[in-house]
């Protein structure tokens, strides 16, 4: 499919072997496992959202349990600053028709490969949209090269290094496991999705022009009502498929939440699992967070308040100290319930509290909220933009954090939130229903509760919710537990790592699920 030819020196940096093959703390019961984890973004590299915070640390934890992880990401120009000037392992000379160098990094943790291809990656805007927020048009080639190009390395095409198992990740990467079946490759292939909205949906047409033999349009590969899908030749065709949370496992079953593809899955049930997704520990600390004016912990929570009021001033809302200080960080999107938030801004207002809105998405979204806070100066702010540090802030200086997702296949920020002790105001979907313990009186009075849940997902859901928050914030003691209790929550990745390590194991070391080899015939 594709010729590879390499550097007279396979690797030039020198520390590429030794990282392989440096000894790791290995759970007894799991060997050492190596994994190729492709993806369309990885934290601090390149982040749009919570994929990235997944793929930037999942890694280390799986570090712990045995799994050596080498991730593959497009060598986009911000991944390119990162890395400086590091000359390539190997050069693909024809990937769809594309020269591709892989270059190879080890920073933040990450062992890495970066996959430079100017013709494709080199341009303004973020990974998948150009500056004025449009997709990039060839987005169906951008990603279909990334996956050949991992298809490639799980075939060996860098000297010395076979992948044990490849782990794709959302549409994305896809089309990895379709090539590699299309090679006849036998290594295993783990799917998550981390949104089962996203689907890389484009033209048949495309068929020829992807490598891919046109009896691959079939309903039992790409075929995707009339057009072609990279999701669903990815669930076609993964070994196993996972995705962040266990009821959201359960919901993508069904119509209202599989988005076309709960048919798909019901196929593939046996196959599919839910693992709930980590965080970051050193990363979202409030104790050493060097985005925040002031560290604290559960222990010295009072010294919160120096951060609220950094981001009060930040946002440019009164200083005043009455009443509790709501954020969102987020996508603004329909997905995210940002309108239902817009439509239920007056009830914290009116009641005496704050809002401050962050986060670009919907245009319409951003008007909507942006309207609302022209009614209350001094008392709500919304700013569109995406900054990593202000998203720190508003988690160590906000009382509370309102994520109202119709749907949330896991959801991270309201476990940053826990950890900041800003308790969350969630609805009960996907990953926020089994992330977040409801303030009822029973959890109240077991000391168990962490925030507030809402259903149904309405906006008079929501508005019910925020009036419980209220009318608990009154009480300051009741509102100290619920932070106290929140920031006792453990949401450490080891628990995940060590399932997506026995994941792996069963596949590498047999007894994997419904593996599906050789190339795909109908
Ligand atoms: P999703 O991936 O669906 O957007 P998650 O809750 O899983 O939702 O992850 C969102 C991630 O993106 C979190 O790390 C959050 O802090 C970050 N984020 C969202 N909006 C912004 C923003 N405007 N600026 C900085 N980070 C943001
Ligand atoms: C997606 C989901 C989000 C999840 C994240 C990481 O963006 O929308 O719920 O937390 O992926 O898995």
């Amino acid at each position: 499919m594709t010729n590879a030819f390499f550097s007279p020196e396979p690797f030039p940096k020198g520390n590429f072997a030794d990282d392989l093959l440096r000894p790791v703390k290995r759970q007894p019961s799991i060997s050492p496992m190596k994994v190729l984890s492709v993806t369309s973004e990885v934290f601090p590299l390149v982040k749009t959202g919570g994929l990235a915070d997944v793929t930037g640390s999942l890694p280390k934890a799986l570090h712990r349990c045995g799994v050596e992880t080498i991730t593959l990401v497009p060598g986009y120009p911000a991944v390119l600053r990162k890395l400086g000037s590091a000359p390539p392992l190997l050069v693909f000379d024809d990937l769809l028709g594309e020269q591709a160098s892989l270059l190879y990094a080890h920073t933040d943790g990450l062992s890495l490969l970066v996959l430079d291809c100017p013709a494709l990656y080199s341009r303004d805007g973020g990974p998948y949209v150009d500056a004025a927020g449009r997709d990039h048009s060839d987005n169906w080639r951008r990603f279909a090269v990334l996956s050949l190009a991992a298809a490639e390395l799980a075939g060996g095409a860098l000297p010395g290094w076979i992948p044990d198992l490849v782990h794709t990740h959302d549409w994305q990467s896809a089309l990895t496991s379709v090539y590699m079946r299309e090679m006849s490759l036998p290594t295993p292939v783990v799917l998550t999705i981390h949104n089962i909205a996203f689907q890389g949906q484009f033209s048949a047409c495309l068929l020829p022009v992807l490598g891919l033999r046109p009896d691959l349009y079939s309903m039992d590969c790409l075929e995707y009502f009339g057009d072609i899908s990279y999701l669903k030749g990815g669930l076609r065709t993964s070994d196993v498929i996972t995705t962040v949370s266990p009821t959201y496992a359960r919901e993508i079953l069904t119509p209202r939440f599989g988005m076309g593809m709960d048919g798909v899955l019901d196929e593939r049930r046996s196959a599919l699992r839910g693992i709930v997704n980590g965080i970051d520990l050193d990363i979202w600390n409030p104790a050493s967070d060097p985005h925040l004016p002031v560290n604290y912990n559960a222990a010295s929570l009072g010294r919160k308040r120096a951060n609220r009021t950094a981001l009060l001033q930040e946002f440019g809302l009164d200083a005043e100290d009455t009443g509790p200080v709501f954020s969102a960080v987020s996508r603004l999107t329909w997905q995210k319930g940002m309108d239902m938030l817009a439509e239920t801004a007056d009830e914290i207002i009116w009641n005496g509290g704050k809002l401050i809105v962050f986060g670009q998405g919907d245009h319409a979204i951003e008007q909507q909220l942006t309207e609302v806070a022209r009614r209350h100066p001094g008392r709500m702010a919304v700013r569109v933009g995406y900054d990593e540090p202000i998203a720190h802030l508003i988690h160590g200086g906000s009382d509370a954090i309102v994520q109202p997702s119709r749907f949330e296949p896991c959801g991270l920020t309201q476990l940053y939130a826990l950890r900041y002790g800003a308790v969350p105001v969630v609805s009960r979907t996907g990953g926020l229903s089994e992330t977040i313990i409801d303030a009822n009186d029973a959890a109240m009075s077991a000391r168990v509760a962490t925030g507030f849940q809402f259903h149904p997902v309405t906006t008079e859901g929501l508005r019910m919710a925020l009036r419980r928050a209220l009318h608990v914030h009154q009480n300051p003691k009741q509102w100290a537990r619920l932070q106290n209790q929140g920031m006792k929550a453990q949401f450490s990745w080891d628990r995940s790592a060590q399932q997506y390590a026995a994941i792996y194991a069963s596949l590498v070391h047999g007894s994997g699920t419904s593996a599906i080899r050789g190339p795909i015939r109908r």
